[in-house]
């Protein structure tokens, strides 16, 4: 399973990348705006650091916008991954991006039909909001695995990508049942690192080992 960070700040992104397990961005216009700063240099840097999928969200609500949005978004960087919200319009623009041959997200999705119907005009990616359906008593797991069903009756090639994650939990369940990406916040990936089992090995092999040194000489 493919890990990103949902994140448009420069040194989150950073401090994450060299360690060699990110394979994209996700940003959207609430992540961008936090930055400040011109958003379009933003992604140039972000697209020259992880060079992977970099989703940059349209934030106009018409087709026509979308789609003249998305071709300047694509015009950043080869890596940019045009983020439609899933509406009739953002299907139209998807349906419209992807024959250009430009890579599509389509976004706010929080149902299977609407994923289904994201797949059927060509979206590069479908992003199921998990977190926020989880927020509202719904189970946020239970909508990737019937889109994962869904695909998979069918083959199409859209890949999942579990947005909206909050916890490792939501990370585990994704890559039991097979989906191809989790974007998630820096700290959620921090907190796949940590284990209290591996520090308390690590600190007695160390003392273990100076012991043995201490002995010798
Ligand atoms: O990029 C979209 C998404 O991951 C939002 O997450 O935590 O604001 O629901 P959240």
């Amino acid at each position: 399973m493919k890990l990103f960070i949902d994140s448009g700040n420069l040194k989150e992104i950073e401090a994450l990348v060299p360690l060699g397990i990110i394979d994209g961005i996700t940003t959207n216009p609430s992540l961008l705006a936090k930055e400040g700063g011109d958003y379009k240099s933003i992604l140039k840097k972000i697209c020259q650091i992880v060079k992977g999928p970099t989703s940059a969200e349209v934030v106009a609500t018409d087709a026509d916008g979308m789609i003249r949005e998305g071709r300047e978004l694509a015009a950043i960087d080869e890596h940019i991954v045009v983020k439609v919200p899933f509406t009739k319009d953002g299907v139209k623009a998807c349906k419209a991006l992807s024959s250009e041959g430009k890579k599509v997200n389509v976004t706010l999705v929080f149902s299977p039909t609407q994923a289904l119907l994201a797949a059927k005009v060509g979206a590069y990616f479908v992003s199921p909001f998990v977190g926020r359906l989880d927020d509202i008593a719904t189970s946020g797991m239970g909508l990737i695995r019937e889109i994962v069903d869904i695909y998979e009756n069918y083959q199409f090639s859209t890949q999942i990508l579990v947005a909206s994650v909050r916890h490792s939990i939501h990370i585990v369940e994704a890559a039991r049942m097979g989906a191809d990406i989790c974007t998630c916040p820096a700290a959620v990936i921090e907190g796949m690192f940590r284990h209290p089992r591996t520090d308390i090995g690590l600190e007695r092999f160390l003392k273990d080992w100076e012991k043995a040194q201490a002995v010798k000489v």
